[in-house]
C-alpha cells in the first residue's frame, strides 16, 4: 500500500550576502524569506523542501554561510528539512566550506534521500566554469545502480539543468547537454518525476514519458518567449508536489510581485547567464 506525499520544489535562489552585489537591486534574501513563510501559512505542511540549483548568486564561501544560516532558520521554523543541488552559479568547494562546513574539495554533489518511501535522488549537472549543464559518467553509472532497486513510492529526481523542450531555440540551449544519457539511465527504472530549474520559468513536459517540471526562480522570473532577448522579471514562485497513486503532480505557485521587466539582455551582445 503506497502513500501520499506532498513537499515544496524551490529553485533558483541566487542569494548573496546582503548588499554585495545586488541583482537589479532585488533582495533575494528576502524574497527566501517570504516564499518560507508562505510554505509556513499553507493549511498542510509539506514534508520537506528541495532547491534544484544556483543557491547563490556569486558562490562564494561567504555567499554558502548567509544561505546555511538563512536555510537553518528556516527550516527551524517550518520544521521540515531542506535539500539542496548545485547550478551553474554554484561553486562546489566553496559550496562545500561555507554550506557543508566541510574541507572544500571540488568534489561532485550528488546523493539519494528517503522522505515516506519517496526515493529523492539529487544530482548535480553543474559543471565547474561552465553556464552548460552535463552528467558525467561517473555520476551516471551511480544512478544506475541507484535505480537498480525500486523504491516503495518510486523516485523523483532533482536536477538544475531541465530536459525538456521549451518555447524557443534560445531557452533550449539552457538544457542538459547530454539529455539521452540520463534517459538511458532511467529507462525501465521506478522514476515517476523529475524537477528543475536553470531556465527561471515554468516548463511542464515528458522526458521519456516522466513528467518533468522546471521551477520558476524564488530570486527572478525570465520572460518564456523572447528569441533574441532574455527580459529578466521581477516575480517569484515555487511548485508544490504531490506524489500520489504512483503519480508526481506538479502546482505552480505564484508569489507576490509587480512583474516588471528589471534587466534586459540583448543576446547579440553576449551570452546569456541565467
Ligand atoms: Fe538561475
Ligand atoms: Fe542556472
Amino acid at each position: 500500500m503506497t502513500t501520499s506525499i506532498f513537499f515544496a520544489h524551490l529553485t533558483d535562489t541566487h542569494i548573496n550576502v546582503p548588499g554585495k552585489n545586488p541583482l537589479f537591486e532585488m533582495d533575494m534574501t528576502k524574497k527566501l524569506r517570504e516564499t518560507f513563510a508562505e510554505l509556513g501559512r499553507l493549511s498542510q505542511k509539506p514534508a520537506f523542501v528541495v532547491i534544484s540549483g544556483d543557491l547563490t548568486q556569486d558562490g562564494d564561501t561567504e555567499d554558502y554561510r548567509h544561505l546555511r544560516m538563512l536555510l537553518d532558520e528556516e527550516k527551524e521554523k517550518l520544521g521540515v528539512p531542506v535539500y539542496v543541488a548545485l547550478g551553474n552559479h554554484d561553486t562546489r568547494s566553496f559550496f562545500r566550506e561555507g554550506y557543508l562546513r566541510e574541507e572544500p574539495s571540488e568534489e561532485s554533489y550528488y546523493y539519494t534521500v528517503m522522505e515516506g518511501g519517496l526515493r529523492l535522488i539529487v544530482l548535480n549537472t553543474q559543471v565547474p566554469g561552465k553556464h552548460a549543464g552535463e552528467l558525467d559518467e561517473e555520476q551516471l553509472k551511480w544512478l544506475r545502480e541507484e535505480l537498480e532497486t525500486p523504491a516503495p513510492n518510486g523516485t523523483i529526481i532533482v536536477h538544475h539543468h531541465p530536459v525538456v523542450p521549451t518555447l524557443t531555440p534560445l531557452m533550449d540551449s539552457h538544457l542538459l547537454d547530454n539529455p539521452q544519457d540520463l534517459a538511458a539511465a532511467i529507462a525501465g527504472s521506478d522514476v515517476i518525476g523529475m524537477l528543475s530549474g536553470h531556465i527561471h520559468c515554468n516548463n511542464i513536459g515528458l522526458f521519456q514519458g516522466v513528467p518533468s517540471a522546471a521551477a520558476t526562480g524564488v530570486a527572478f522570473g525570465i520572460e518564456p518567449t523572447s528569441n533574441d532577448s532574455m527580459k529578466f522579471v521581477d516575480n517569484s514562485g515555487y511548485n508544490l508536489v504531490l506524489v500520489k497513486k504512483g503519480q508526481m503532480v506538479v502546482h505552480p505557485m505564484a508569489m507576490a510581485g509587480d512583474h516588471k521587466v528589471v534587466f534586459e539582455w540583448k543576446m547579440d551582445a553576449a551570452h546569456a547567464h541565467a
